[in-house]
């Protein structure tokens, strides 16, 4: 699908469906969706809002012919919900919906214009064609028998007349289209199954990035750095083990950052195995590492003035004839001790090792991103994911960057005595604490590798696979932290 920005008059668009927007409770049609009205001869406000009482309530739409009265062969009108209640998080939900509507009549070519919005006419044409381009998605590679009937979308028009405002338009359009083409790659490499997505996979991938130094450190070179915590956790498995490090340079760089995605290719849970129904999804424990390579391979698109490196220890956690066990004592790349309480709790242990490397960088910032624990998953649902760390202030910053981008955290607690549950007799700590507040502990268990540097620690077990649509996104890898980190970036 392509995505257009015209500056031109919307009612004059020769396409199959016109997608226009209505607030609910005005009961009237304004700016250009009251002019595509009068070529249609009043047929929207007397039959559509008068007759079939059309309400425009939220993301409620109603499709008409236009039998030959204007171009377009139907128009889509597209409920806006409240007014004050509008935002560019919506508007970026209704071009989503406009595309699937539009994708189940078959249509070709789509023209959008919600009218007359509240926010800057680029926020618009980002939201707009992130939306439309995340609406399209789908996964669907393996099957074999195609709908023969089925049309692609080819083209995703937006109109505006105003010249001053179509730059703008165009220019957001233009970013929103890389953004949500980052989302894509990072969902694709989450839904494709463990069997092809392997840590030597991931490798594979980011040396391909283009703009980036890459560096691939193998079994033995891992050995070399003693990352213990993390060998430990790849022992069972028949794959290789791969820590990966990206490195994109600016000239100037404002400042220096590290991006961490934990990349369990498959976590079967280990010697503590996983259920057959909890270990049905766990190809996409490397959801983290999805997003810190889109993220990486979005770079070169944006040159921002901030140095990024982006690093994965990928591995998988599988119950081999090798694999760690419960009671070893495992000593990580700082020193510290750990004895494998939970051979399930493998994300933290990965998790370790890379933030020691990345603290080693002398990087002002890291973020971590992980689908690291169940009881996350339980406290929040699939409507945010956890947000932990050692700065209030980066913490508010990275919440607000996934706000605007619809994407939701939710901070939980660090409390000190989270401590005491994971202390162990025989060494330094334990990976697992007690039962309850499984997301906090194993924040507190990650802060133990951090030194000098400013640290996020985002939980996205909740939010990384959906089981059913939510909003714009279908079931599957959500992408999710591509917006937020994309954001967050070029805010520096
Ligand atoms: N990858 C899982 C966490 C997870 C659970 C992600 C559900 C997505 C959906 C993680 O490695 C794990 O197994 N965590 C354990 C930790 C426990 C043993 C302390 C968990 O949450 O059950
Ligand atoms: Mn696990
Ligand atoms: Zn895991």
């Amino acid at each position: 699908m392509e995505i257009k920005v015209l500056n031109a008059e919307l009612k004059e668009q020769d396409c199959d469906v016109l997608a226009i927007g209505m607030y609910e409770k005005t009961e009237i049609l304004q700016g250009v969706a009251a002019s595509v009205d009068d070529e249609l001869s009043g047929l929207i406000t007397e039959f559509v809002i008068k007759k079939d009482k059309f309400r425009g309530k939220f993301a409620s739409t109603y499709l008409l012919q236009t039998y030959g009265k204007i171009p377009a062969n139907k128009v889509l009108v597209v409920g806006l919900g409240e007014k004050e209640k509008f935002t560019p998080n919506k508007l970026r939900e209704l071009s989503a919906k406009i595309v699937k509507k539009a994708l189940s009549i078959n249509a070709k070519k789509v023209c959008a214009d919600l009218g007359k919005l509240e926010f800057d006419a680029s926020l618009s044409g980002q939201v707009v064609a992130e939306g439309a381009l995340i609406g399209e998605y789908s996964f669907d590679k393996y099957k074999t028998e195609k709908d023969e009937d089925k049309v692609k979308i080819e083209e995703f028009i937006l109109v505006e007349k105003d010249s001053e405002k179509f730059t703008k338009l165009k220019n957001g359009a233009e970013k929103g289209e890389k953004i949500a083409n980052a989302m894509t790659f990072a969902r694709n490499l989450a839904n494709e199954p463990a069997q092809l997505v392997t840590p030597t996979k991931l490798a594979e991938i980011a040396k391909k990035i283009e703009g980036i130094k890459v560096k691939i450190y193998e079994k033995d070179d891992i050995e070399k750095m003693e990352m213990g915590a993390f060998l430990a956790v790849s022992k069972g498995s028949s794959e290789f083990p791969k820590f990966i490090h990206m490195k994109y340079t600016p000239q100037n760089p404002k400042k220096k950052i590290a991006l961490i995605g934990k990349g369990i290719t498959f976590d079967s849970g280990g010697l503590d195995i996983k259920p057959a129904s909890s270990m049905l999804t766990m190809k996409d424990d490397m959801s983290g590492a999805a997003c810190i390579l889109a993220v990486m391979n979005a770079l070169k698109y944006f040159n921002p003035s901030v140095e990024v490196h982006g690093i994965i220890a990928a591995c998988e956690n599988m119950p081999g004839c090798a694999a760690y066990k419960p009671g070893d004592v495992l000593v990580a790349k700082n020193k510290k001790t750990i004895e494998v309480d939970n051979t399930d709790a493998e994300g933290r242990l990965t998790l370790a090792d890379a933030l020691c490397y990345a603290c080693e960088l002398g990087v002002d910032e890291v973020i971590d991103i992980a689908t690291l624990t169940g009881a996350c998953m339980v406290a929040l649902g699939s409507q945010a994911a956890g947000i932990m760390g050692n700065n209030q202030d980066l913490i508010d910053k990275i919440i607000k960057s996934g706000e605007a981008q619809g994407e939701r955290y939710w901070q939980l607690p660090m409390f000190e005595e989270y401590k005491e549950g994971l202390e162990s007799d025989i060494a330094d700590m334990k990976n697992t604490g007690s039962r309850g507040g499984g997301a906090s502990s194993a924040a507190i268990f990650l802060q133990e590798f951090v030194t000098n540097s400013d640290w996020v620690h985002l939980d996205i077990a909740g939010v990384a696979f959906l089981e059913k649509p939510q909003k714009e996104l279908i079931k599957g890898a959500t992408g999710v932290g591509v917006r937020t980190l994309l954001n967050y970036i070029l805010g520096i």
